[in-house]
């Protein structure tokens, strides 16, 4: 097939209507794992035609980002801003996720038989994509998932003590308390600030807060009331000074920054790649350093649970939906290709923008560090006399932005919360920022 056919076989699948759509799915012939196969090398061609075009610009606005945006399937004039709960999967991850889910309907033999072993290339792509061996990698359905892994999986006592920071989210908060009822740990909060104006206040506290039986830090990587994005690097190191283990919840991590585990130094780091990376739900990343595992029992026991040898022995869970896996793994190959450096680029300088125009408005408070190395693609803010939810439904109904009420009033962190991910423009944003300074000035 020529890339004129491609191209033009992928313009034909993007005119089908849903119902056309869900018929040819049904149907057979035109969604074969051929044809789908055909889609996405049409679209990976695009997209290195593009890079070309843009060798010498690393993060421009407009014409690249509008291309990228094509790959995605929004309904007519969405605008998804809140990738936190949960984003969007680009169009050659819902083909792959199609390809294996109709191997189900075709041929199941090949589900046990074949599809399984190829789980092992989707942990090598991942583990390449963190900086992080095969090895190291589980492959969870969530985040809550693998903070249980890790809450249940360690060798506590009566007494032993968990740090973790005031703003956590349930599934960071949880696993703990659990533990806590049933093993007598003691689990304290370590207040951080709205937003905390350092690095340093942050590590200051924790330090502080750290006593002989401190045994784990378990904080948020990506914060999600504040979007604040925890200094992972310099907890790590002061927790592994000290002989403490530190578990980063990076639910947002995956897809939103360009994440190297060797840098960041934690022993434990959950993720959901559903919300950035574009991956499906049901597909989540524990990391487990190789120096740790040691110290972790797996939680869910099938045959290999006893091998000393890997992470593997965290997920012997059974059959699995492997499609998922796979579409995990076409996920990390869409963002490959833009480039991981250029994504996390580009999440900040829109969320930059955002935050920049947004301390203009009157009335505007940022809960989120105006700091690039402490904030990236989640930004949380209220307006003086404007309700959360109001703001959330003026948006949606005027501009059919998607973003969304976060935290808690009686905190003091009641507020919304936006997503700036790489498929967005300024001009987006743009409309967002009237939305509010239309509602502020009313307030
Ligand atoms: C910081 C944080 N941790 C954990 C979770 C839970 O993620 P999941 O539902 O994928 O397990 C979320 C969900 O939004 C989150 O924001």
């Amino acid at each position: 097939m020529t890339r004129h056919e491609q191209v033009a076989l992928a313009k034909s699948f993007e005119g089908y209507s849903r119902r056309n759509f869900m018929r040819m799915l049904l149907g057979s012939s035109a969604l074969s794992l051929v044809a789908l196969n055909r889609l996405n090398a049409a679209v990976y061609e695009g997209l290195a035609s593009l890079n070309q075009d843009y060798l010498q610009d690393p993060s421009p606005d407009g014409t690249y980002w509008d291309a990228v945006r094509e790959h995605f399937m929004f309904e007519d004039g969405l605008i998804m801003m809140n990738n936190g709960t949960i984003g969007p999967m680009p169009r050659p991850v819902f083909h792959t996720l199609v390809k294996y889910f109709r191997m189900q309907c075709t041929n199941p033999y090949d589900c046990y038989n074949f599809l399984p072993s190829k789980r092992e290339d989707v942990r090598t792509r991942l583990a390449s994509f963190i900086n992080a061996s095969p090895d190291e990698v589980v492959l969870t359905r969530n985040t809550t998932e693998g903070m249980n892994f890790v809450a249940n999986g360690l060798d506590l006592q009566s007494g032993d003590e968990v740090l973790m920071s005031s703003m956590e989210h349930p599934a960071g908060i949880h696993p703990w308390r659990l533990k806590a009822e049933r093993h007598g740990i003691t689990v304290r909060d370590i207040p951080i600030g709205l937003p905390p104006q350092s690095v340093e206040e942050i590590t200051d506290a924790f330090e502080q807060a750290i006593t002989p039986r401190t045994k784990v830090i378990s904080i948020s990587h990506t914060v999600y009331i504040s979007g604040l994005i925890a200094p992972i690097r310099e907890l790590s190191r002061i927790a592994r000074e000290r002989g403490i283990l530190l578990l980063a919840d990076s639910a947002h991590g995956l897809g939103m920054l360009d994440l190297d585990m060797k840098e960041l130094g934690a022993d434990f780091l959950s993720s959901s790649p559903y919300k950035w990376l574009g991956a499906p739900t049901g597909s989540g990343l524990l990391y487990v350093r190789k120096e740790a595992q040691d110290r972790l029992w797996p939680t869910i026991a099938s045959s290999g649970w006893d091998s000393r040898e890997s992470a593997r022995r965290f997920e012997t869970l059974g059959q699995r939906a492997d499609p998922i896996i796979f579409a995990l793994g076409e996920a990390i190959d869409f963002q490959n290709i833009i480039g991981r450096e250029r994504i996390e680029r580009r999440v900040k300088t829109l969320a930059g923008y955002l935050k920049t125009e947004l301390s203009g408005i009157r009335g505007v408070r940022l809960h989120t560090s105006p700091d690039p190395y402490l904030s990236a693609g989640l930004t949380a803010f209220s307006v003086e006399g404007v309700e959360p939810t109001r703001l959330v439904d003026y948006l949606r109904e005027k501009y059919n932005i998607v973003i969304r009420t976060i935290g808690n009033r009686e905190a003091g962190t009641y507020g919304v919360r936006v997503s700036t991910h790489f498929y967005l423009s300024t001009k987006h944003i743009d409309m967002l920022l009237e939305g509010v300074k239309y509602l502020a000035d009313r307030a």
